[in-house]
């Protein structure tokens, strides 16, 4: 029999959309229907386990899964022994320390000898050491946010990432401690049968992730200007160039990256580039 990679997504929360869609875009047939524990595959030899985002660390490294999808918060505050392999773009968010708008809290300073609730107790100890404060750690699982109102704590230390749930509880940032995202995990030691599965999930997941930072570009040229426009495009190779119908004018076409995207769109307008169309790409496999 052949083998299957066993991964680990969290069953709901932050990251569940984020990894199913990655998955899905990875051309893994994945259906959840019934809220299920584990489903294999369809068509890729993998088997997903749902599981709580806190366990995944764990399970990775005790081999119940294969490799995760976790957020690196969780992966650090967990402290397990398993490998990062890959950051997934998604899923972005930082661990934070906030304090009520109307107190005289106001800085990482004003917290000696207060109390902070959180349920990053780890990562937090080492931060204050590492700031020589002595403040109190008071751990919490959930609905840290409510701490302060309730007497429970002074401050907290949590996940922010729209800002929704601190302004709701009227708390304000005063330090951030990590920044975060959703990234790939994996066990130290994985059969070779497994290793060959997760090189071909690698091979997926990077060509999703080049297409996203990458455009593909279309655009009417002046002949006169072609050099100049090509040296601005250089594309995966080069630009394919095409003769237009009308005398003396090109069509080019290549692939630019999100990153210098409006500055190379400028610097071809200023040299006679017309009727540029920008179109996202699905896959790219350079
Ligand atoms: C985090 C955190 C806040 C909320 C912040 O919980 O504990 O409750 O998200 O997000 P916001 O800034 O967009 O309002 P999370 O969803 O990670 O749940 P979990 O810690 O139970 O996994
Ligand atoms: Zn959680």
């Amino acid at each position: 029999m052949s083998e299957t990679l066993k991964i680990a997504v969290q069953k709901s929360g932050r990251l569940y959309e984020g990894s199913m869609k990655l998955l899905k875009e990875c051309g893994i047939e994945v259906s959840n229907g019934n809220n299920q524990l584990r489903v294999t595959a369809s068509n890729f030899p993998i088997e997903v386990f749902f599981l709580r985002d806190d366990d995944i660390p764990e399970y990775v490294q005790d081999s119940v899964a294969d490799i995760g999808f976790v957020g690196e918060n969780v992966a650090i505050e967990k402290n397990k022994e398993v490998e990062t392999i890959k950051k997934l773009g998604f899923g972005k968010c930082r661990l934070s320390i906030a304090v009520p708008k109307s107190g005289e809290l106001q800085s990482i300073s004003d917290l000696k000898g207060k109390k902070i609730a959180t349920s990053y107790p780890f990562i937090l100890s080492n931060f204050l050491n590492e700031k020589n404060i002595s403040a109190s750690i008071h751990e919490i699982s959930g609905s840290v946010e409510i701490a302060p109102r309730i007497g429970l704590a002074e401050a907290i230390c949590d996940l922010v990432s729209s800002g929704s749930t601190l302004f709701t509880n009227e708390l304000k940032e005063i330090e951030t401690i990590l920044k975060s995202e959703a990234i790939l995990i994996s066990n130290k030691n994985l059969s070779e049968g497994k290793k060959v599965i997760l090189e071909s999930l690698l091979f997926r997941l990077n060509a999703v992730r080049k297409a996203k930072n990458n455009k593909y570009v279309l655009l009417n040229a002046p002949n006169e200007n072609l050099n100049t426009i090509c040296k601005l495009l250089p594309g995966m190779k080069s630009p394919t160039i095409l003769p237009l119908a009308e005398e003396g004018w090109s069509s080019v076409h290549s692939v630019i990256s999100e990153t210098d995207f409006w500055n190379i769109i400028e610097q071809l307008k200023a040299n006679g580039a017309q009727g540029i169309l920008v179109i996202p790409i699905e896959k790219m496999i350079v």
